[in-house]
């Protein structure tokens, strides 16, 4: 409905199941706890970019393009599944990817999602910076000159802030079919909670449920940047995804919560509430959650819960937006095991 407009690539297994986390509910004795199965997405291994990934290939085909270029950290599940979209569509793919992450072991270079990448044949390039998305934006740019000079039509999904949000829409989408399964199942979200990075996730998120006339809080855990930074970014990309489906203006700032105390020490770097978090997932319900993004989201869930946030009444959602193939590039955190 509000984003019939825009061109889709059908390439997401949705809906994803929302299912009750039983075991972790009884285990926690707080709020009724459930989880948005996105992580079922399909696509090489599932994960929140398929549905933004609809958008972006969408456009892309729409324009004509026969080649995709995008940019990620050498465990990107964006790159991953950005190739196996290409792939599923027959179109070229090329990719960049950043060394964002010092001090990793070989396995982060070589198990999970880079196995993945190389296995879908992408032509992968190297980046040496990890912390300027203009700059990995502008030497996609090149390489797509360099492609069109040679008489291809390349198309960029880029990193960086300066671009249309195409992404969200798939996160508009979302909304729209969480609220629905919650209507199905009889009860009301008094929360979502989410790792936001890029931001495209949380503001599609937060923009569908307004748009919808819903007041539900997102709740997004930082996994790339500081709060400041990261409500900022939250903040722009909801009113322009607010702008592109015909709400402008819908959000406010005081819509936007974000919390930073689970992103020590850094963007894909290892802490002991994440460790547990992913132990707990793991044994109290079979769910494998990642070291990047899932993983800090549920440590900060489980630290609202321990800090009495949700009353023991209310349903809480947490929206699980895959990763898991970047488990086999963090070893140790079996030697961390408690
Ligand atoms: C598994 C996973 N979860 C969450 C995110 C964050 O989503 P977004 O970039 O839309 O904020 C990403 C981004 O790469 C991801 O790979």
């Amino acid at each position: 409905m509000f984003t019939d407009k825009f061109a889709k690539a059908e390439l997401a297994h949705t809906p994803t199941p929302l299912e009750h986390l039983k075991n972790l509910s009884k285990k926690l004795n707080g709020p009724k706890l459930w989880i948005k199965r996105d992580d079922c997405t399909g696509l090489a291994m599932g994960g929140n970019k398929a549905r933004q990934l609809e958008y972006y290939l969408g456009h892309a085909i729409q324009q004509g393009a026969d080649t995709i270029l995008t940019t990620g950290a050498v465990q990107s599940n964006h790159v991953r599944m950005t190739i196996a979209a290409a792939r599923k569509l027959n179109l070229d793919v090329e990719v960049l990817l950043e060394q964002r992450v010092s001090g990793r072991k070989v396995q982060y270079y070589q198990s999970g999602n880079p196995f993945l990448m190389q296995l879908m044949g992408a032509k992968i390039h190297h980046h040496p910076e990890g912390e300027d998305e203009e700059g990995a934006d502008t030497v996609l740019f090149s390489i797509a000159q360099r492609l069109r000079a040679e008489g291809k039509k390349p198309y960029v999904i880029p990193l960086s802030e300066n671009y249309l949000p195409y992404g969200s829409l798939g996160y508009v989408d979302c909304a729209v079919e969480l609220l629905q399964q919650c209507k199905k199942q009889s009860f009301k979200a008094d929360a979502v909670i989410l790792a936001t990075g890029s931001a495209a996730t949380h503001a599609g998120l937060l923009t569908g449920f307004r748009a919808m006339g819903y007041d539900t809080p997102v709740l997004g855990f930082c996994v790339r940047r500081d709060k400041n930074a990261q409500a900022q970014r939250v903040l722009k990309k909801s009113l322009q995804v607010a702008d592109m489906i015909g709400f402008s203006g819908l959000i406010d700032p005081s819509d936007v919560w974000v919390d930073d105390n689970m992103l020590y020490p850094g963007y894909g770097q290892l802490n002991p509430p994440l460790i547990e978090a992913i132990d707990l997932l793991a044994q109290c319900e079979g769910i494998l959650l990642d070291p990047t993004y899932t993983g800090k989201a549920m440590a900060g869930m489980l630290d609202l819960i321990e800090r009495k946030h949700f009353s023991r009444g209310q349903n809480i959602i947490f929206l699980h937006t895959g990763g898991a193939p970047a488990l086999f590039g963090y070893p140790e955190i079996l030697d961390e095991q408690t």
